[in-house]
């Protein structure tokens, strides 16, 4: 199955699941980039405005064409209980491309759903396989069984 990893990441954090996701699936990758600057404080404040107001972006050209994979796996950081911005901007703009989706999510706190069901309700797809991990976790290197278990269910 030709799988590619979509993700966005302000600090690092969905970055490194991403990684890990590309190394055991075998899958390709690749990082949306947002023209936003989203850095610092003020970067910060404008994420959470342009997330609850569920605004779009202009994201940088993708290098990957969607429709060539039989399955993408779209990872976000939880902004406001929601999925990022840059996030919403492709599946709103590429939605049609895709055949299968699974979804990612690193967050703050644990067990915030709100972005998982935020994508799947703009997706409007059947999902194949969830996952959510706290930053804590990603920084701890405390995820392993939990992306093991993700790519058991994409592998199914
Ligand atoms: C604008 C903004 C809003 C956030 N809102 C939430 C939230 O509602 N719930 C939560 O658990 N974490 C929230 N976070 C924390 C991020 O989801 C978390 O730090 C994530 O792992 C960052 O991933 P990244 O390094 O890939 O950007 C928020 C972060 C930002 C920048």
């Amino acid at each position: 199955m030709k799988t590619l990893i979509l993700f966005y990441s302000r600090t690092g954090i969905t970055k490194k699941i991403a990684e890990n996701l590309t190394n055991s699936l075998g899958a390709d990758m690749e990082e949306v980039f947002d023209t936003v600057n989203r850095s610092g404080v003020f970067g910060y404040m404008r994420a959470g405005k342009d997330a609850i107001s569920k605004k779009l972006t202009i994201i940088k050209p993708l290098i990957h064409n969607l429709s060539d994979y039989d399955l993408i796996i779209i990872g976000t950081p939880v902004w406001v209980g929601l999925m990022a911005t840059p996030i919403r901007t492709i599946i709103t703009e590429q939605k049609d491309k895709i055949k299968q989706v699974a979804l990612f999510c690193t967050q703050g706190a644990t067990n915030t759903q709100g972005a998982l069901a935020d994508m799947t309700k703009l997706l409007e797809k059947q999902i194949v396989a969830t996952l959510e991990i706290s930053t804590k976790e990603v920084v701890n290197n405390n995820f392993t069984e939990k992306l093991n278990k993700f790519v058991s269910e994409i592998n199914k």
